[in-house]
């Protein structure tokens, strides 16, 4: 089947910069990007490029180049998807939070939302692409609704996960390591394998089954979390021992078969998926009765919940067992750098325990709103939203969250950090002035050369 028109449902993070590096690299294909979410829409449309929902670097100029062209941001959901030959399905799948499965499996009530909606509405046959993360055998149910309840045309279900990472989406799109497609009919694959050729060498395009690509992503993202989580634990022991651990991760990760990347000691991973994904992939196990397989899995999470908890007990202890009424500022609340995503970021939690033992939380955050911080604290719903405008207060400059704290908190590696006058900031804080770098990204004895009392994760 010959591709010439796609509708992506879902314009959020993995949905819009696909779509944007799809329409740029295939100008014969009319890439229409459809969302529940009118304003979501609005944004994507708007003018000023610096308005978009997303915050990529390098995405704006793609969007410029594009939209208007042969890519559509719109609300005209149907019409979107009877035109096109291809629909990828992009919308969230968040962890439950009700019922069965509850904390644990995914909510797939989108996915279905969304299958029964292309079952009403197409009139020729598609290709259906899962590009939500699922759990495994997921394609099963989309296909029964789709067959189920459709107008008597062929559907073709294909599993396509998306590996982009947050902050890096347009490189990782334009030079992905391998791009994964899933599928039983072979003809749809290389349809979408088409699609994808228009950049990517064939070799790194992988056709494999159904079920083999919509587990190949929970793996993978479990497999990155457990680097992270597994370089943490050994943090923890370098805090004890006197070794350094961005000294061990440099050493091992000179082993070829171990690999130098994923292994920063953090103050715990956050973003949309490797928290989700585990959780999913335990549950999974637990499913089919596997439960040695479900509790080594576990572990990952538990290990970061741990890193988090460890990192405010330890800030707090240090401030002389008390941050009550004290000025504590933080530094970043995106999970990582370069993207203005906040979901699961491990400032939301440290802050969140701060303030239980009633801190002055002063946030600072060059890509994060104010009322995304107000609205991730309130999500949490351990006190009142007027407590937390209270306590919290989101500043427009670093060095106004700054002045007058007791400590500061790094929570985010921004580059901008590592560059602030921080000569001048420690003038401006209470002393002793303390740093807790979440990130160790700043050098340890130039901070104490200022006079700094200068805390690190693993050193
Ligand atoms: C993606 C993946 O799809 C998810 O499975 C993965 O694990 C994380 O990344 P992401 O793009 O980050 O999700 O999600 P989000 O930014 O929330 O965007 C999803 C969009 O889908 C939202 O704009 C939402 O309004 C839209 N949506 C949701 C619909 O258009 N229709 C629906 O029925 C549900
Ligand atoms: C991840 C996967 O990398 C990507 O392939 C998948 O498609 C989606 O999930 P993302 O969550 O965007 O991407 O970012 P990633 O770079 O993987 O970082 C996740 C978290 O781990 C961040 O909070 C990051 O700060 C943390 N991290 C990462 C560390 O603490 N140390 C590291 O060495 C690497």
């Amino acid at each position: 089947m010959k591709v010439e028109k796609i509708c992506c449902i879902g314009a959020g993070y993995v949905g819009g910069p696909t779509m944007a590096v799809i329409a740029q690299k295939n100008p014969g294909i009319k890439v229409t990007i459809v969302d529940i979410n009118a304003e979501r829409i609005a944004a994507w449309n708007n003018s000023d490029l610096s308005k978009l929902p997303v915050y990529e670097p390098g995405l704006a100029e793609i969007v410029k180049e594009t939209r208007g062209k042969n890519l559509f941001f719109s609300t005209e959901i149907d019409k979107a998807i009877d035109e096109a030959e291809m629909i990828f399905i992009s919308v969230n799948t968040p962890t439950k939070t009700y019922g069965k499965g509850k904390g644990q499996a995914a909510d797939l009530k989108y996915i279905e939302l969304c299958s029964r909606n292309i079952a009403k509405v197409a009139t020729t046959d598609k290709i259906v692409v899962e590009k939500s993360t699922l759990p495994v055998r997921t394609a099963e149910a989309v296909k029964s609704i789709l067959d189920n309840t459709g107008n008597g045309i062929n559907f073709h279900i294909l599993s396509n996960p998306e590996f982009l990472a947050e902050g890096t989406a347009i490189e990782d799109l334009l030079s992905p390591d391998r791009v994964l497609i899933g599928g039983e009919s072979q003809e749809a694959i290389e349809s979408l394998a088409s699609v994808y050729s228009s950049w990517v060498p064939q070799d790194q395009i992988l056709r494999t089954n159904l079920w083999s690509s919509e587990l190949s992503k929970l793996t993978a993202n479990a497999f990155l979390a457990q680097r992270v989580s597994s370089i943490n634990s050994i943090s923890e022991l370098c805090e004890h021992t006197e070794a350094n651990v961005d000294e061990v991760a440099k050493a091992i990760g000179m082993d070829s078969r171990i690999g130098s990347k994923f292994l920063k000691a953090s103050v715990g991973f956050g973003g949309s998926c490797f928290q989700k994904d585990i959780l999913n992939l335990v549950y999974i196990a637990r499913s089919y009765n596997l439960n040695e397989v479900a509790d080594y899995w576990e572990q990952v999470i538990i290990m970061n919940d741990h890193q988090k908890r460890r990192f405010s007990d330890n800030l707090i202890k240090t401030l002389y067992n008390t941050v009550s009424g004290k000025k504590i500022s933080m530094l970043g609340w995106a999970f990582k750098k370069d993207t203005n995503d906040t979901r699961e970021s491990a400032a939301i939690y440290v802050a969140d325990h701060l303030l239980n033992e009633q801190a002055q939380v002063s946030v600072y955050d060059p890509k994060v709103p104010k009322q995304k911080v107000y609205s991730d604290l309130n999500y949490l719903n351990t006190r009142s939203e007027e407590e937390n405008e209270n306590n919290v207060t989101v500043s427009e400059t670093p060095y106004e969250s700054l002045k007058n704290a007791h400590a500061v908190a790094i929570m985010t590696e921004w580059d901008e950090f590592k560059d602030y006058d921080w000569k001048k900031i420690y003038n401006e804080m209470k002393k002793p002035a303390f740093v807790f770098d979440g990130r160790n990204i700043l050098d340890k004895s130039k901070m104490n050369e200022i006079g700094f009392e200068y805390y690190s994760i693993g050193q």
